[in-house]
């Protein structure tokens, strides 16, 4: 079978089944490429105190949200691998349903999760708050790690909502569950290899706590599938480029260094962990008694209000951070994250 038609059928499945996996970085040797110098990037992030690779993020998910892990060299550069056989698939996408359309990719994170992690999500659909009408939007990642890792949905599930992009993180109603739950099919995802889903597919998250046995890193990636041609998140675009910030999310959401939760309920375990990790402290932040914690009440803090210092939830940009910038973006690179017209694949 030749890359065209093995590309074909990959194009096929993802429209039937709504997920496919394609072989990206072939050979040990390739991933090990990148994941080195990943590692070693992530490393030299800027913003942090220590080169601890375990203390970039906050939270089980360990996506990061730190500006240099959107724009540092080596994620962009897999980036402009991924564009070129997203670029392919699409074209095949239009063969098996004969139409042209424009395509984007979306930023989305670096992620570095480690093994004891419990993170757990129940039945849902990815969503994007800024989607139009009849926008088709593609999740999905690049298994960095030598590990294989998995994925859990109901093949075939998205086509109901392929209509309806709907806003933000649709979490698929308990009733359902069970159903969905006989349903299911772990798909692996081996190192190397690029898994795509449509977002509208319904998903979970298991607990991979007893699967893993290295932290698991990979670089989520996301297309749109547009009649439009102005961007997904257009509006803020050039400031992501020219000042190397942290970019919209597909679903439309900031990538945060830590979650509402921490800087509620686990507040002073945020602020310890932000003095030891992040050199961005402050400005001092105040909270109002009806936000603090019984225990903080007790500890008498003057008049129900508190200061102390934390990092922002949502980080500057890397200029804003007085940081030194990456290479810039050229013309050509910036183009991916533009809706480019794809032309049918003709036999
Ligand atoms: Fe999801």
């Amino acid at each position: 079978m030749d890359s065209h038609s093995e590309m074909y059928t990959y194009a096929r499945e993802l429209c039937q089944r709504g997920v496919t996996v394609i072989p990206l970085l072939i050979g040990t040797e390739h991933l090990v490429w990148y994941h080195v110098r990943i590692r070693s990037e992530m490393q030299a992030f800027p913003e942090f105190r220590s080169e601890s690779l375990n203390n970039r993020v906050l939270g089980a998910f360990g996506a990061l949200g730190n500006p240099a892990s959107f724009h540092s060299p080596t994620v962009r550069e897999l980036r402009r691998l991924v564009h070129g056989r997203a670029h392919e698939l699409v074209r095949n996408l239009t063969r098996y349903e004969g139409t042209p359309i424009n395509m984007e990719q979306l930023f989305d994170r670096l992620s570095w999760r480690q093994p004891q992690a419990r993170f757990v999500e129940s039945w849902h659909r990815d969503e994007s708050e800024s989607a139009l009408a009849g926008d088709r939007i593609f999740g999905g990642w690049i298994n960095l790690s030598r590990q294989m890792q998995q994925f859990v949905c109901f093949p075939g599930s998205h086509v109901d909502a392929k209509d309806d992009p709907g806003r933000g993180f649709a979490k698929i109603p308990k009733g359902e569950h069970a159903c969905l739950d006989s349903q299911a099919r772990t798909i692996d995802v081996n190192p190397g290899e690029w898994i795509v889903f449509d977002q509208t597919i319904a998903h979970k998250v298991s607990d991979g706590a007893r699967f893993y046995f290295e932290p698991a890193m990979r670089l989520y990636v996301g297309f749109r599938l547009t009649k439009s041609d102005r961007a997904l998140h257009a509006e803020e675009m050039d400031r992501v480029f020219a000042d190397q910030a942290c970019p919209r999310l597909p679903s439309g959401q900031r990538p945060p260094l830590y979650s509402a939760m921490h800087a509620s309920v686990h507040l002073k375990k945020t602020i310890r962990w932000c003095a030891d990790n992040v050199k961005d402290i402050g400005p001092a932040f105040e909270t109002k008694q009806k936000n603090a914690n019984k225990k903080r009440k007790r500890a008498g803090s003057e008049g129900g209000r508190e200061m102390y210092k934390i990092a922002r939830r949502f980080m500057p940009s890397l200029r804003d951070l007085g940081l030194p910038l990456y290479e810039e973006y050229n013309q050509a690179e910036r183009s991916m994250y533009a809706p480019t017209r794809i032309r049918v694949l003709s036999e």
